[in-house]
């Protein structure tokens, strides 16, 4: 098996509006990434993955692009850009960035064109718009949802107020599909993509990699087919249609014709691992995430059923597996299972099990401070679309994009210089939780990342490769990774007592004894060498 550093990787996400403000304008920036790589380096992570800092009036958090070549001014400039890019790679940090191709900013050239353009014109040709149904035009083409509420098409008036076509949005109404059956939209897309590659960046994460080509004629979705993210999406005409794979064969072969090792990630929300797989095969992607584990809850035969099935898919098309916990779109996982206490001790010990599965591990940050989830932002501070397009009635993802806690007692907790007002405030609780709190503390979320991460670089059976279960007591995950390198999981409240010892590498809480026999606490997981 030919090595590539994306197979074994951990690649920390940086939401780059929450991660740090260079500039006290209460949005993380370009040159505040800059400034704390070196923490991000002491960590331990292989590569990190930016979120959009393109320019963008943020209507979905930067996933609505107006210009795929600049730099948002709020997020810095292209240079700041290429002095983030030259200082991880000297860390020996990598770069993926992410691409938005299923649809821009309704700010974006193109689309204001499409609007001052006639129907039929080419310039409407970009975008998916369409007449609408009924005898006046005023029902939507067909029945299609957005995923963050209400319809997805938005009707157009014309200057003197005139009603007239209807534009397509998946997501928000700021938020246009392009249409791919439009052979300028693939050149526009592959020149973007170029551009990046020749600054440097050694790949790409691809957003709604599922989305971007639709059923031909756009068919209204059958009666009782659910659109939630992960439910019966091979049954929706817009998800996961077969034309999208000869798009990512294309830009397989703009990666592979460049020097250095480039990948290419999809975010796929696709159900069964083996139609997730048809986005691996050998000329297409090089990873996907792997929502089905995320979305997994904290039950041994159900992780080791998805362990399974995961490793069986990836392995059946060659790819690397990879692992993901959290990201900008779901609940934390410390929230996630179960909150307080006992949410954090399954986290934790769910990151050990994560780090220990071969393949490559996609952390959100914020999780190695233990980070919850904030659920108690005030009203108004709410930023998702989610928000009001759900009739204020689905709160949305700002809870996990919270700014990060770096040092001191209250906020902004060193996310900006002293007195910036962080764009969501800052709980109290963060001050506990912060980087400067946590670092060198024996028992800390933060010490416990570094270890894993630092072992993980050390020991060659760790990261890509194979794994073997070992018989374990009910509700115990336990297995080999080759060279006496083994991981055990207690996903039970109870302590349990495993057949073999062995040295303790890392654990994720207190109470571990290793003597003749292993004695491990409940919710812990260890790292073994026997
Ligand atoms: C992806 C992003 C999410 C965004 C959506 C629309 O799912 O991760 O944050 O809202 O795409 O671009």
């Amino acid at each position: 098996m030919e090595s590539h550093w994306w197979r074994e990787a951990a690649i920390y996400q940086i939401y780059v509006r929450s991660f740090a403000d260079s500039d006290g304008d209460g949005e993380g920036d370009l040159a505040g990434i800059c400034q704390k790589l070196p923490h991000l380096a002491e960590l331990g992570v292989d590569a990190i993955w930016l979120t959009p800092f393109y320019v963008s009036p943020l209507a979905d958090g930067g996933y609505d692009v107006a210009d795929y070549r600049d730099v948002d001014p709020r997020f810095g400039t292209l240079e700041d850009f290429d002095t983030l890019l030259a200082s991880a790679h000297e860390l020996g940090i990598r770069v993926i960035i992410d691409v938005v191709p299923n649809h821009t900013s309704s700010a974006h050239r193109w689309f204001r064109e499409a609007v001052a353009a006639e129907p039929g014109s080419p310039e409407r040709s970009r975008y998916l718009f369409r007449d609408g149904r009924g005898p006046d035009g005023s029902e939507p083409p067909n029945n299609w949802t957005s995923i963050f509420g209400g319809p997805a098409w938005t009707r157009l008036k014309s200057s003197d107020g005139v009603p007239e076509q209807w534009y397509l949005h998946l997501f928000d109404s700021e938020q246009p599909d392009l249409d791919w059956t439009n052979p300028e939209v693939h050149e526009e897309f592959e020149d973007v993509l170029r551009f990046w590659l020749d600054r440097g960046v050694d790949g790409f994460r691809i957003d709604v990699a599922h989305g971007m080509v639709k059923a031909p004629e756009l068919p209204d979705v059958a009666e009782g087919t659910e659109a939630g993210m992960l439910d019966g999406q091979h049954e929706l005409p817009y998800f996961d249609q077969d034309g999208v794979h000869e798009i990512y064969r294309r830009w397989r072969r703009i990666t592979d014709s460049y020097e250095g090792d480039r990948a290419l990630v999809a975010e796929a929300w696709v159900e069964d691992a083996d139609r997730i797989a048809r986005y691996l095969r050998p000329d297409e992607l090089h990873q996907a995430f792997n929502f089905e584990y995320l979305t997994a809850a904290w039950d041994a035969t159900r992780l080791r059923e998805v362990v399974d099935t995961s490793l069986a898919a990836n392995g059946a098309v060659g790819a690397a597996t990879t692992w993901v916990l959290s990201n900008h779109d779901v609940v934390r996982h410390v929230t996630r299972f179960g909150g307080g206490e006992q949410g954090l001790r399954r986290a934790r010990a769910g990151t050990l099990f994560m780090l220990a599965l071969p393949g490559s591990a996609y952390l959100y940050q914020g999780e190695e401070l233990g980070l919850p989830e904030v659920t108690d932002l005030p009203e108004e501070a709410l930023q998702d679309p989610t928000w009001e397009r759900s009739g204020r009635t689905d709160r949305g993802r700002d809870g996990c994009r919270v700014p990060l806690p770096w040092e001191g007692g209250s906020s902004p907790f060193g996310f900006g210089p002293e007195g910036t007002t962080p764009w969501l405030p800052m709980p109290e609780a963060y001050g506990p939780l912060s980087r400067e709190s946590q670092r060198g503390v024996e028992g800390s979320t933060l010490e416990m990342y570094t270890r894993a991460l630092r072992l993980r670089g050390e020991l060659a059976a760790l990261g890509d490769g194979t794994m073997e279960w070992l018989e374990s007591p009910e509700g115990v995950l336990y297995f080999d990774r080759g060279s006496g390198i083994r991981c055990a999981v207690n996903t039970t409240g109870a302590a349990v007592e495993l057949p073999e010892s062995g040295e303790v590498l890392v654990a994720s809480g207190p109470g571990v004894f290793a003597g003749e026999r292993l004695t491990l606490p409940g919710e812990t997981a260890v790292w073994l060498r026997v």
